[in-house]
């Protein structure tokens, strides 16, 4: 299902997806608070499941201790701050979560079923058991909420969400973009980056993948003019040994980024652009094959654990090292590792003595460095790496 949705969407990728002040905890699951919010006692639960739709999200459901102990840990100094998604189905006359489920995990304190089922009744935590309140006041409480990560599933061919061009077998995507800078950012959190082109098969290959995805205004490719904004190169630093450029393009003054025409007796005919145009990109990425390597890596390169953004179960070293005076600096563009269970550790040196710094969750374009050695080793270690994507990191001497 998802994949049929995707093959018919322009590709949109959100850098951070947990929600803002959301731990990523464990199995790609992303807990936090929300709001502060009047529960009254005849909607509480629903408005408790509204409040979380609001984000995508849903209550607290309770299945096991690390669960309960991670909630437990937010109970304040008043009962009642804390609430549950428990309600009591009074067809079945028993408690039961907010989504049908039934009980298959108890706290060590017990719950509180009461005398009588009433739909009109709150859960919430406290002293290590679940409480009932039912009163008519209302209460005031503060909203947690969950969500679940969504990691797209690795293809056998290796293109992943990307369409294989089966002529080279490199993987092609569109992609939403703002601008040309935007694209080329949006290309690359997809472990991608813009496309260059090299033949009139790979031109016609990605305008049909274009029009397929409803881009049919233009699309970027990865190719910017110097000088007098006719001089193009391609980004990826592959020979200018292709060309498709409508009639009299490119024009000077017109603009520095390339598009291509991708609708209409011009499509697939390239022209100059302004590189703040609001169009779509194209995207190329070798296929992925879920295995580490271990470079070289050139400074500035941007470098991703084995399987990124599809696959973060696959460990992987990788060892950097400038001239010797200099020091490496280690930029974490993108981080999302579960907090329970895989981590990113940056080692001063190659041999692993001194920790600089051992990263997990969510984070971006963070800088560290060594303090006087021109090595650091990164160790990407998940354990399991459940439903992330993973790390891009890039280092340079200082
Ligand atoms: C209540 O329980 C009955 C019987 O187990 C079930 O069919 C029904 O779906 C439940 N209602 C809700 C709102 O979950
Ligand atoms: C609940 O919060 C509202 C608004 O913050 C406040 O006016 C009210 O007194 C509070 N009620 C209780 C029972 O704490
Ligand atoms: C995996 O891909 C990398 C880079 O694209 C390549 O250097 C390596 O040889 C590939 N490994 C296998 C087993 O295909």
């Amino acid at each position: 299902m998802l994949r049929l949705l995707l093959s018919f969407t322009i590709l949109h990728f959100s850098q951070s997806l947990c929600p803002n002040g959301f731990d990523l905890v464990s199995t790609g699951e992303c807990r936090g608070y929300y709001a502060r919010a009047k529960l009254d006692h005849t909607t509480a639960l629903d408005k408790y499941v509204a409040k979380c739709g609001e984000m995508q999200a849903k209550p607290i459901k309770i299945q096991n201790a690390e669960q309960q102990s991670y909630w437990m840990n937010r109970v304040g100094e008043y009962p009642g701050d804390v609430v549950i998604g428990l309600m009591c189905n009074t067809t079945s006359k028993s408690v039961q979560w907010y989504d049908g489920t039934g009980l298959d995990y108890l706290p060590p304190n017990g719950i509180d079923e009461g005398s009588s089922c009433s739909p009109r009744c709150i859960w919430y935590l406290w002293e290590n058991s679940w409480k009932r309140y039912c009163t008519t006041d209302g209460i005031n409480s503060s909203i947690y909420c969950t969500t679940q990560l969504q990691q797209p599933i690795p293809s056998a061919n290796g293109c992943d969400d990307f369409e294989s061009d089966e002529d080279d077998g490199v993987c092609y995507q569109i992609a939403d973009a703002e601008s040309w800078q935007e694209a080329q950012k949006s290309c690359r959190s997809f472990g991608a980056d813009l496309a260059s082109i090299h033949s009139l098969k790979e031109n016609s290959f990605i305008r049909r993948l274009a029009v397929s995805r409803g881009a049919v205004t233009g699309l970027f490719l990865g190719a910017t003019a110097s000088g007098k904004g006719n001089d193009f190169k391609w980004v990826d630093g592959t020979d200018w040994d292709y060309q498709n450029f409508y009639a009299g393009f490119p024009v000077a003054g017109l603009g520095d980024c390339l598009v291509m025409d991708t609708a209409g007796s011009t499509a697939g005919e390239w022209v100059n652009t302004d590189c703040s145009t609001k169009l779509p990109a194209a995207c190329v990425r070798q296929p992925n094959n879920h295995t580490c390597t271990t470079g070289p890596w050139k400074e500035g390169e941007i470098i991703s654990s084995p399987g990124f953004p599809y696959d973060a179960s696959l460990a992987c070293d990788f060892m950097f090292s400038v001239p010797v005076g200099k020091r490496v600096e280690l930029e974490v563009i993108f981080l999302e590792a579960n907090s329970c269970c895989d981590n990113l550790v940056l080692y001063e040196n190659y041999l692993g003595a001194y920790v600089i710094a051992t990263l997990t969750g969510e984070m971006s374009n963070k800088v560290y460095s060594t303090s006087s050695s021109n090595f650091m080793r990164v160790s990407w270690n998940p354990n399991g790496g459940v439903n992330v994507k993973g790390m891009q990191i890039k280092y340079r001497a200082v």
